[in-house]
């Protein structure tokens, strides 16, 4: 019932040892085009995808999947996508720009009936998809793997926008939460503060959707030091490192984790189960 595509190569062992695999053949054409193929025939599948470097490969090869599937017979379609490429550019910023997440959403609703993203950047932006869509952040599996080394600490978005993520995870493990807010201290000097929180002598957990270059986690790390924490820990659902990231990040706190979204040499928490869940759904 699972057809794995290229880009989710790295959970296909983990995935096969609780569902059935479609067979598909996948290559690449001598001029970069892609081929794909069903070898088998059903009525239902749930392609999993996703859509890292290189972004526009994997959505291609989606799209040919749910095609590839259609053609063959397959009458329901679901895509699971762990990282969703282009999540970010969810609004216009200067003009002319497009709404880059609606076209994606678009596109992947001409095919696939039910899509499913791991931590996306804006759930809103889900609303773009044609037909069921939906956010699944895997707080458990987060914080099933910090539980044993928190002791009563706490749990920190780096912004607001990152709170809800820290109230998930938070409450499964029954800790204390709050975020980091900005405040100004003169009309130069902007500083960075966690809210209505006492992190002095405490373990500090600081979560986030996504670290790209590391200067958020950095800076939220540095500032948490100074006011006196005892371990800080980060993770992120994604770990879009830019180069030297993984190292910059993981010398300035205790441990860095990200989930197995993308593979990374840190993706230490795996989402497998909840892909699983919705095989079993069907
Ligand atoms: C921003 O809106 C995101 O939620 C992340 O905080 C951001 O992408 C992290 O980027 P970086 O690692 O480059 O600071």
């Amino acid at each position: 019932m699972f057809v794995i595509g290229s880009g989710a190569k790295h959970l296909e062992e983990e995935i096969s040892r609780h569902g059935n695999l479609i067979n598909v053949e996948i290559k690449k054409f001598p001029d970069g085009e892609k081929y794909v193929r069903v070898l088998e025939r059903g009525k239902e599948a749930i392609v999993i995808q996703s859509t890292y470097h290189p972004q526009d490969e994997n959505l291609i090869e989606a799209l040919l999947l749910g095609d590839a599937l259609s053609e063959a017979g397959f009458k329901k379609l679901k895509i699971v996508i762990p990282y969703l490429a282009y999540s970010r550019q969810d609004r216009v910023t200067k003009e002319g720009e497009p709404i880059s997440v609606r076209a994606i959403m678009k596109m992947l609703g001409l095919y696939y009936d039910e899509l499913y993203v791991f931590d996306i950047h804006n759930p809103k932006t889900l609303e773009h998809f044609p037909g069921i869509a939906k956010n699944i952040y895997p707080a458990e599996a987060i914080a099933n793997y910090f539980k044993d080394k928190l002791g009563e600490g706490l749990i920190l978005a780096p912004d607001k926008g990152a709170l809800e993520r820290a109230k998930r995870v938070a409450e499964v493990l029954g800790l204390e939460y709050s975020h980091f807010e900005k405040e100004r201290i003169s009309p130069t000097e902007v500083r960075m503060k966690p809210v209505d929180v006492d992190v002095n002598g405490k373990n500090v957990l600081i979560v986030d959707d996504i670290i790209s270059t590391g200067g958020t986690m950095i800076k939220a790390a540095n500032i948490l030091r100074e006011l006196g924490a005892k371990e800080i820990f980060v993770v992120a659902t994604h770990g879009v490192f830019a180069e030297g990231a993984i190292e910059r990040v993981s010398k300035a706190v205790n441990e860095l984790a990200v989930t197995n979204t993308i593979p990374t040499e840190v993706s230490k928490i795996s989402i497998v189960d909840y892909i699983v869940k919705l095989g079993e759904k069907e």
